[in-house]
């Protein structure tokens, strides 16, 4: 068989040319996704591409879809709807979808009977034929519909990172937990652990080539290791990885509750380099509900959990996600996940709208209020959130903290734009010398979303 790199190279003696060719690429869902993609324009850039940020002008278009909520498949549809204009005024462009949608069967038909103009797709086990599957569809011209049903984990392919500073190196993929709603079991397959050698000679190199901050992700980190030979246990690689010289942050998404071990609560609080900051997703405070969603924890043992962490690390900051109008969930029951909200007081919540994942066991059970009442909830959860995070922001004022600065602030062209510890995004003035850089800014104007300061 035909080595990888060997196809990579066949592609880039096709392709080479007086022009460059240009690949545009779009990330939807999860931090799975956007590394995926990051090998997805490794690869591309390792078979001669060049990248733009207009899809106009792109020769090859790739979307790395995500079908968590009904909602994000509707942009994927639209985002793709819109290719099929630049496709009639260059025929020769190329349209790629992958990633977690094109794991469902119903998708793939519609892809292929009402999407005509898509001429490659492929699911989230086979990233790593891409490049084959590019050689077919510019060699053939035939639409490649390669969708696998499980896979296992490929080492060493390029990867194009996004900057110089900051990383994410996945740990693990798939999960096993099943909870009721969720399409990711079925869209990611189960929980696969990469080496603990692969992971952390891959951090070593990202830290010689100047990393300074790394997220080690999977759908459930706490389950890593569980599959492979020596189980070493997500702690361990937390320790290892707190112990590579030059990484100064280290994070991780996400956790899920019943496996957040005492043994990680003392490796976050020991190690230095790891962020005092855990993403902690609760999804509903009412136990009836919890108990649908198959979360295996109550609202009481949640609470003791946040109690603990915070007791072992007292600074830490706790972020959740939580789904609103699970089927059954009346408005009282939606009292439990206010409560916790008041009680944990996060500084974040990403809270979405329950949405039916048909194949999902919860796809079968029915709503108790209507869809009216849900928005009402939503909407109460978020004014109530806004005021929880800025009054837990307001102990920042006056104080000095260490920030990485990521980039260009997004609203102001003369303010940069970092990150403290604790995750909270800071805007200061200064250049764009410092992108990659740790500054020690004092906080001087408190809002909700972030905060303004000075350099010291
Ligand atoms: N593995 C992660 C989350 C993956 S999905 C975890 O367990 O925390 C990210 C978030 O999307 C979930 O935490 C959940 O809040 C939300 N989500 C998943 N399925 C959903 C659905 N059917 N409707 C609404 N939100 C959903
Ligand atoms: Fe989905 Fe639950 Fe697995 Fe998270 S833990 S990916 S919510 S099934
Ligand atoms: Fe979406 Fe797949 Fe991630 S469904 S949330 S991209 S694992």
């Amino acid at each position: 068989m035909e080595t990888r790199y060997n196809v990579m190279k066949k592609v880039r003696d096709l392709i080479a040319g007086e022009r460059q060719l240009l690949a545009y690429t779009c990330v939807h869902g999860c931090a799975q996704n956007e590394a995926d993609m990051e090998n997805i324009r490794g690869m591309l850039r390792e078979m001669g591409y060049g990248f733009t940020e207009n899809p106009e002008n792109a020769d090859v278009i790739v979307v790395n879809t995500c079908a968590v909520r009904e909602g994000a498949e509707f942009k994927i549809y639209g985002n793709v709807g819109s290719f099929k204009k630049i496709k009639e005024k260059n025929p020769d462009l190329v349209i790629v979808l992958c990633g977690c949608m094109m794991q469902q069967e119903s998708v793939v038909e519609k892809i292929k009977h009402s999407y005509p103009y898509v001429d490659i797709v492929f699911g989230t086990f086979n990233i790593a034929d891409f490049p084959l599957m590019l050689y077919k569809k510019l060699t053939g011209k035939k639409r490649v519909f390669e969708i696998m049903q499980e896979g296992k984990i490929i080492e060493g392919l390029p990867t194009l990172r996004e900057n110089k500073f900051s990383a994410s190196v996945s740990v693990m993929s798939g999960c096993n937990n099943f909870c009721s709603y969720c399409i990711v079991p079925y869209t990611r397959g189960r929980e696969r652990s990469r080496e603990f050698g692969a992971i952390i000679n891959e951090i070593k190199d990202l830290a010689k080539e100047g990393y300074v901050e790394i997220t080690l992700i999977g759908q459930n980190v706490n389950s890593y290791g569980k599959d492979l030979a020596d189980k070493p246990t997500f702690s361990k690689l937390l320790r290892a990885v707190n112990e590579i010289e030059g990484i100064k942050r280290i994070r991780f998404v996400t956790s899920h509750p019943k496996d957040l071990s005492d043994e990680l609560i003392l490796a976050m609080a020991e190690c230095e380099n790891v962020c005092k900051q855990l993403h902690l997703p609760f999804q509903a405070g009412s136990n009836k509900i919890l108990k649908l969603m198959n979360r295996k924890y109550t609202k009481e043992q949640y609470l003791a959990l946040v109690e603990k962490i915070k007791a072992a690390i007292p600074d830490i900051s706790l972020t959740t996600d939580v789904i609103v109008g699970f089927p059954g969930e009346t408005t009282e029951d939606f009292e439990d996940t206010m409560d916790v909200l008041h009680k944990v007081k996060y500084d974040g919540v990403y809270s979405f709208i329950y949405s039916r994942r048909g194949g999902t066991p919860a796809a079968k059970m029915e709503d108790v209020i209507s869809e009216e009442e849900k928005h009402k909830n939503l909407e109460r959860l978020l004014e109530e959130q806004k005021e929880i995070g800025y009054q837990n922001n307001l102990k920042y004022m006056d104080n000095v903290y260490e920030v990485l600065v990521e980039g260009k602030s997004k609203s102001n062209d003369n303010m940069m734009s970092g990150r403290t510890e604790s995750g909270k995004i800071i805007h200061f003035e200064g250049d764009e010398s410092l992108i990659g850089k740790f500054v020690n800014i004092k906080i001087t104007k408190i809002k909700t979303y972030y905060m303004v300061g000075e350099r010291v």
